[in-house]
């Protein structure tokens, strides 16, 4: 026997506010945990109303795909490095985009009505510009291409043709049920998703991922209209506007406009610069000498960074607070907006290290308190700390808000060469005298100059 209408939408209104409370969740570290939990139980509460509710076909067949879904997607998502985040969450977002392709092509011939066709040609052409546009991103971020824009002459024109052809075949979907029409469209989303994100590169495409997941949302809440479920039309559109808020917020906190990421490429702006390390000299010491520096500080800030997610050396950060509040040290955190690969980067790692939020401070509020540190700790970060961003107009990080680390008395950095962060150039910071540098990996160092701190 099926559920009644009345318990199914009491279901999936349910569910719809398990995603709506796990948004709230989502926007505080302190609460992220248990907002993903309840998103999750809403999900689940999802899909059993659907078994329950709808008189389905094929069920052996459905809960085959379920199992084999789930039996890549957990231990995928349970073993991947926190680094690596940002491309499993384009992989993902990707196959979403796509079954809400597939979806619409299902239901091609199953309406005539002209706004459910219409429903039908938006989720077909943004489903597989989300597939294709996130595969690409997938493939720059796991290094099995070429992290750099990639454009090539006639690109832009290219571009247009592809997209005037895809209106062409989203209009002709809305007037004729033929499947190559759909199959037709399909392919120019998918030519689309790739031209869109090829001549994105370098610190953009983590961006581009989140663009690609408000088009992906967008897309379900289309394939919602089409199949008449509420719930997929309430879960997409909050997936759109979430996704759609967090491109804008990420844009802004580098000081750029998501048009100028799409297509700043074409007019030869890019982020990707050079990987290749300065020879310039600088001033090194060794973990003794700071640990000397930090053992007698009264203020120490540090400026957590990608670097130090790579060499996991959360714990050993904890430590080191812990070993220089005990010599009666004042030690917080400084996050930048963008600092690491994704957003809230830093506080997932440092809560991974039980840091108290409380020592942790955003960007507005510590940049005043720079000109009062002894010491700011520049641990595996470059670009988040980069002066270029106030003073060379023409960089590509030029209008960046950053961490003003060079207003503290001394700056010490931790990184393991002359190699500049990701995007690829200099930072003078590096070069100026109250800056020193202690070369190694980042988890390495701190060992060393915790333990020398506890000798002193
Ligand atoms: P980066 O500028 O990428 O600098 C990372 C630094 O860590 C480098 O100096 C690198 O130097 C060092 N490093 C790497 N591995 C290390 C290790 N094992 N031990 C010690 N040091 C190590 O990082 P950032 O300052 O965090 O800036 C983030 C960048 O990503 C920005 O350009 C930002 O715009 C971009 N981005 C971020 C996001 C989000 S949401 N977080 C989104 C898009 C783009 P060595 O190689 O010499 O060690």
């Amino acid at each position: 026997m099926l559920l009644s209408p009345t318990w199914t939408a009491i279901l999936y209104l349910a569910a719809a506010v398990c995603f709506i409370l796990a948004l709230k969740g989502l926007s505080s570290p302190k609460t992220a945990r248990r907002g993903n939990l309840i998103g999750a139980a809403g999900a689940l509460v999802a899909v059993v109303t659907v078994f329950l509710s709808v008189k389905l076909d094929n069920i052996p067949w459905i809960i085959a795909a379920i199992a084999v879904g789930s039996a890549i997607a957990a231990p995928v998502a349970r073993r991947v490095q926190m680094t690596q985040m940002p491309q499993l969450v384009a992989l993902f977002n990707g196959v979403g985009g796509g079954a809400a392709a597939l979806v619409a092509l299902l239901e091609l011939g199953h309406s005539d009505d002209p706004w459910v066709r219409l429903a039908i040609a938006f989720t077909l052409l943004v489903g597989s510009v989300s597939f294709a546009g996130s595969m690409v991103t997938f493939a720059k971020l796991q290094e099995l291409m070429t992290t750099r824009p990639v454009v090539f002459p006639g690109l832009p024109i290219i571009m247009a043709a592809v997209l005037l052809a895809a209106i062409a075949a989203s209009v002709a979907v809305i007037f004729t049920s033929a499947i190559w029409i759909a199959v037709v469209l399909i392919v120019l989303g998918l030519a689309t998703g790739v031209l869109l994100v090829l001549p994105v590169g370098g610190a953009d495409v983590p961006i581009v991922i989140s663009l690609l997941n408000a088009f992906t949302g967008l897309a379900v809440a289309a394939s919602g209209l089409v199949l008449g479920n509420v719930l997929l039309v309430v879960a997409g559109t909050l997936v759109g506007a979430s996704g759609t808020i967090l491109t804008r917020a990420m844009a802004s906190a580098m000081g750029r406009s998501v048009a100028g990421i799409l297509f700043g490429a074409f007019r030869g702006g890019s982020t990707a610069g050079s990987t290749v390390a300065s020879d310039r000299p600088v001033r090194s010491s060794s973990a003794e000498d700071v640990a000397v520096l930090l053992g007698y500080a009264q203020r120490v800030i540090i400026v957590p960074g990608y670097g130090l997610a790579v060499a996991q050396g959360q714990h050993t950060i904890a430590e080191l607070q812990a070993a220089l509040e005990a010599r009666g040290i004042e030690v917080i955190f400084a996050i930048h907006p963008v600092a690491g690969r994704m957003p809230g980067h830093m506080n997932v790692l440092l809560a991974e290290a039980n840091i108290p939020y409380e020592a942790l401070k955003e960007m507005s509020e510590v940049n005043r308190e720079f000109k009062t540190a002894d010491v700011a700790l520049v641990v595996g970060a470059n670009d988040v700390v980069n002066p270029a961003a106030k003073t060379t107009p023409g960089s590509p990080i030029y209008g960046m808000p950053i961490l003003e680390v060079d207003a503290a008395r001394q700056v010490v950095f931790l990184k393991r060469s002359m190699r500049p962060g990701f995007a690829g150039i200099e930072n003078e910071l590096l070069f100026e005298p109250q800056t020193t540098l202690l070369f190694g990996d980042a988890k390495d160092s701190l060992g060393k100059v915790l333990t020398a701190v506890k000798a002193l």
